[in-house]
């Protein structure tokens, strides 16, 4: 059974009916993107998964257990994370109380925890005492996943991690999630820039006005001609 199962899912808000009928699976060990224009529905699947956005019907269910309807807070205790559009770190916090906040749903010590996400993201160290709003936007990204893992996620979600971020900064983030997915933790990444998440997806699907309209492994969407037209900025 895949890690994430969603099965005929449907969302509205009020009378704008977001996301259609979708269905997809992201199997343990997997980094799936789903990518697709503004307003396709990409931020409502993920609202949805982790229990902010509450569906109108379908099924999700994670790790065997059906989660649509439960509170988010429960949902990250069962191994579930999201970083959101945005970030949204406390900026107010020093770098080390934003990982502390991280490790909340955790019983035991996770200092070993915070050493490591300091070894992946040396610049978080070197800060770990200023204010987390002091950090350039690329950094507080990382700050944003590192929190995320502190929780040991099942599964990590991300929503536009790259987003307004430089091109040099976009390929720390995006190595970064490589050796994420390479250390075991499963991702479902979305991302607008298609180019660079293909690059590092097992699969993606290709979503349009609240629906899949394609799917395939990262490598076969990159020399697909209808990705390539849409996504890719022509030939
Ligand atoms: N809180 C809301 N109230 C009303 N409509 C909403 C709300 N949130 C999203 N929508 C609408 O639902 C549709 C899907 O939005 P969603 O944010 O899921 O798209 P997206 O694929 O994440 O787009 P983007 O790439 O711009 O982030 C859009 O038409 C959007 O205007
Ligand atoms: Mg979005």
């Amino acid at each position: 059974m895949a890690l994430l199962e969603i099965r005929d899912l449907v969302v509205s808000y009020g009378a704008i009916k977001a996301v259609k009928g979708i269905s997809f699976d992201v199997d343990r060990g997997e980094l799936v993107t789903l990518i697709g224009a503004n307003g396709a529905g990409k931020s409502t699947i993920m609202k949805s998964v982790s229990g902010i956005v509450r569906p109108q019907s379908g099924t999700i269910t994670f790790d065997g257990k059906p989660i649509q309807g439960q509170s988010s807070h429960r949902i990250v205790q069962m191994g579930l994370c999201q970083v959101p559009e945005g970030r949204q770190i406390f900026p107010k916090m020093s770098i080390q109380e934003n990982l502390d906040m991280g490790a909340y749903t955790r019983t035991g010590a996770y200092s070993q925890d915070i050493e490591e996400m300091y070894d992946m993201f040396p610049v978080l160290r070197e800060r770990r005492r200023q204010m987390a709003g002091t950090l350039s936007g690329g950094e507080q990204q990382m700050l944003a996943v590192a929190r995320a893992m502190m929780a040991h996620p099942k599964l990590l979600m991300l929503d536009e991690p790259s987003l307004g971020l430089a091109p040099l900064i976009v390929q720390d983030i995006f190595g970064m999630l490589k050796r994420i997915r390479a250390a075991g933790t499963t991702i479902l990444l979305v991302e607008q820039n298609a180019r660079m998440a293909l690059g590092i997806s097992d699969r993606a699907y290709v979503m349009e006005t609240g629906r899949i309209v394609l799917t395939g492994t990262g490598n076969e969407l990159l020399h697909n001609d209808r990705v390539i037209e849409f996504f890719l900025g022509g030939k």
